[in-house]
């Protein structure tokens, strides 16, 4: 008896296992049991276009953009570029502290419209989730179990749907580490006043005398 309880157990454990390879970014597992239409769960998807300002500006008094590949086209890719400092003719200024990767393991050097999966395809220039989420399966793993990376709406989204942030929301792909934030001690409460209720010492002579 018990152990065909254990058998059953092993297997469900098993099958939550299995199910859990299909799982989609902000797909919500634990909330579909509950009945009821469930609102949707949406990942925000910045608006990048595969463009660079050029510094000048239109008859309009818009700024000129060119496309990536109006220049690399004509280039040859540089698979060794591995620093902003290091780009003297254009990009100058890139701030890149990434690991010690080069640039060319995210940028496609066959269309510099794109950025290129670990396999070599193509993907769009705003699909970060899916860039960053091949080498940070553990942070991808824990935004899909509402971990890391925030959301805004319902918790229950049998009562209203949700919005998530992309990786790129918070970290600049080129040099993403979250900026560290130095704790302080909070201001000092100034002399005579109670720093509990902001009372104003003459609201309180009895206390001083
Ligand atoms: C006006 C021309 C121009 C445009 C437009 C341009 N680039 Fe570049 N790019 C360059 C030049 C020149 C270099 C080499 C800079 C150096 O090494 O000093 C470069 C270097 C790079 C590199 C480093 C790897 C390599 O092959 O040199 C990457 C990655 C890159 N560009 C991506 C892009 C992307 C993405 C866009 C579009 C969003 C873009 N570039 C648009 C001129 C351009
Ligand atoms: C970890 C992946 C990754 C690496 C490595 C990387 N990039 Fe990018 N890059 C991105 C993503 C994602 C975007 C699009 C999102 C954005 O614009 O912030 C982008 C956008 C750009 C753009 C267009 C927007 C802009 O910021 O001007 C340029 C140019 C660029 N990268 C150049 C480079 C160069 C040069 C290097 C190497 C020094 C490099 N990248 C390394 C992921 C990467
Ligand atoms: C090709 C593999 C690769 C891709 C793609 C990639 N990363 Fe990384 N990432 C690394 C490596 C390697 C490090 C450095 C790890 C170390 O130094 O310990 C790193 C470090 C980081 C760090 C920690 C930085 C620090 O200094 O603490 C963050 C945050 C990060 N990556 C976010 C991202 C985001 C967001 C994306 C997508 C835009 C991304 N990564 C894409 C390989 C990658
Ligand atoms: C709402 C903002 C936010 C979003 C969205 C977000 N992160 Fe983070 N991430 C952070 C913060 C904050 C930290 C720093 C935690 C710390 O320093 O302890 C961090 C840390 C990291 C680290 C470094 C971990 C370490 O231990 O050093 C990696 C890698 C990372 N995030 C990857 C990602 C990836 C991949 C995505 C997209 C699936 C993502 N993040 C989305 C806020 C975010």
């Amino acid at each position: 008896m018990i152990a065909v309880i254990g058998i059953g157990f092993v297997a469900a454990l098993v099958s939550t296992w299995m199910k859990s390879d299909d799982w989609k970014p902000g797909r919500v597992t634990t909330e579909a049991s509950g009945g009821g239409e469930l609102h949707p769960v949406t990942i925000r998807q910045p608006d990048i276009q595969p463009l660079v300002a050029t510094g000048e500006l239109d008859a309009h008094g818009k700024p000129v953009m060119v496309a990536c590949a109006t220049c690399h086209d004509n280039r040859d890719p540089n698979y060794q570029a591995n620093s902003g400092s290091a780009l003297e003719e254009f990009h100058q200024g890139l701030k890149y502290d990434h690991g010690n990767q080069t640039c060319l393991s995210c940028h496609n050097s066959e269309d510099y419209n794109t950025l290129k999966q670990a396999d070599g395809r193509a993907i769009a220039l705003n699909e970060s989730m899916t860039l960053c989420s091949q080498c940070h399966a553990l942070q991808h793993r824990d935004y899909q179990n509402g971990m890391h990376g925030g959301m805004t709406g319902y918790w229950d989204l049998t009562r209203g749907g949700r919005t998530r942030n992309t990786c790129i929301d918070c970290h600049d792909p080129h040099h993403p580490k979250f900026p560290t934030v130095t704790p302080v001690f909070p201001p000092k409460p100034v002399i005579g006043e109670n720093p509990a209720t902001h009372d104003t010492p003459s609201s309180h002579h009895e206390n001083h005398e």
